[in-house]
């Protein structure tokens, strides 16, 4: 299978502004969004970014999209290095391959404009051919499960209900049939009621036009209705790699077994273990010259405690990667 997107030692610091640290050390504080992060996306996966609020989803996304320059590494896509795209082709290639669903529909979309002109604000940008506007309006509004069509195109976004917004938003990225989407918690604003609604339309369009994709949440749950593959992040770094089923039914990082004891259960009466991590939500901007997850191991090992371990992955398992100070903390 062929890699569409690659990370090679990807990091993303952001400055902060003056704190008692600075004056204390003469350091000045970042907070390392994204962490020297490597993974390789093939053609045709799912796949899902999970971790708490903070620990870098959504700069990782914006650093898919190009929307954010790293601090170093590199980011491949189709094996040209995004940061270096300049010619008007290359450019045109990259919004038309690579299209975004962010999290809150009604930041998303120009309140001036009514639905069909968000709708063919792509078309037009790309150059489509005008000829071919309405028939690609209707196929994707088909797509995304909006019945009664007519009645939208005319409407302006506050006249719409967020489930509905989102998936205008979703018809927006696929109506010029990108071949990478990125979706950024892209029901976490919405009801739960309309929320399988909004997957749903995602997986069959998926499953349609077949474009790669990478969904991100907090949510391990909605991760594992979506995709197959599942990337967990803490602080920053990627600390397991798996299939999705293996990462939920075998979790092998302490960080993920608390993400998998916090998916609600359906029935009442079965008990729910306590999250098995100890700690407050880390401070972001703390340099570790071991492992992150130190502070918050419940069964941290001799070299975990003492910073002994840098951080990186291995292969527990054929495909399944977690983070080798983590594997030994038992
Ligand atoms: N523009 C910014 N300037 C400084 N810090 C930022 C900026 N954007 C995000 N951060 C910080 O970077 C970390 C990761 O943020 P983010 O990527 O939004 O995480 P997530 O999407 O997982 O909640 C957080 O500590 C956040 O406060
Ligand atoms: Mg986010």
């Amino acid at each position: 299978m062929s890699t569409v997107l690659e990370f090679k030692n990807v990091s993303k610091h952001y400055d902060v502004s003056r704190n008692i640290s600075e004056l204390l050390t003469g350091i000045k504080p970042k907070v390392r969004a994204v962490d020297n992060v490597s993974f390789k996306i093939n053609q045709g996966e799912s796949v899902g970014i999970v971790g708490e609020s903070g620990c870098g989803k959504t700069t990782l996304a914006k650093l898919i999209l190009n929307l954010l320059e790293p601090t170093s590494g590199e980011i491949l896509f189709e094996s040209k290095n995004i940061n270096k795209i300049n010619t008007v082709d290359e450019i045109h290639n990259f919004k038309k391959n690579l299209q975004f669903v962010f999290q809150n529909p009604y930041d998303s979309l120009n309140p001036r404009f009514t639905i069909k002109d968000i709708l063919l604000e792509p078309l037009k940008s790309l150059k489509y051919r005008e000829t071919d506007f309405d028939n690609l309006i209707s196929n994707v509004m088909d797509l995304v499960k909006l019945k009664n069509k007519e009645e939208y195109l005319y409407k302006y976004p506050h006249e719409l209900s967020g489930g509905q917004l989102q998936r205008i938003v979703l018809a927006r990225a696929l109506i010029i049939s990108p071949k990478f989407v990125v979706a950024d918690e892209p029901v976490s604003m919405l009801d739960v009621s309309v929320r399988a609604g909004i997957l749903n339309a995602f997986n069959q369009a998926k499953k349609s036009m077949n474009f790669t994709a990478i969904y991100i949440s907090h949510d391990l749950a909605l991760v594992k209705y979506v995709c197959e593959r599942t990337i967990v992040m803490y602080l920053g770094s990627v600390v397991e790699d798996g299939p999705t089923k293996e990462v939920i039914s075998n979790p092998l990082h302490p960080y993920t077994k608390a993400l998998v004891e916090a998916v609600p259960v359906p029935h009442v009466d079965q008990s729910h273990e306590p999250l098995p991590i100890i700690g407050n939500i880390p401070d972001a901007t703390k340099f570790y010259e071991g492992c992150k997850f130190s502070d918050r191991c419940p069964n941290p090992s001799h070299d975990c405690k003492h910073g002994n371990i840098k951080m990186g992955l291995i292969e527990a398992k054929p495909g399944h990667w977690v983070d080798k100070c983590c594997i030994n903390c038992k």
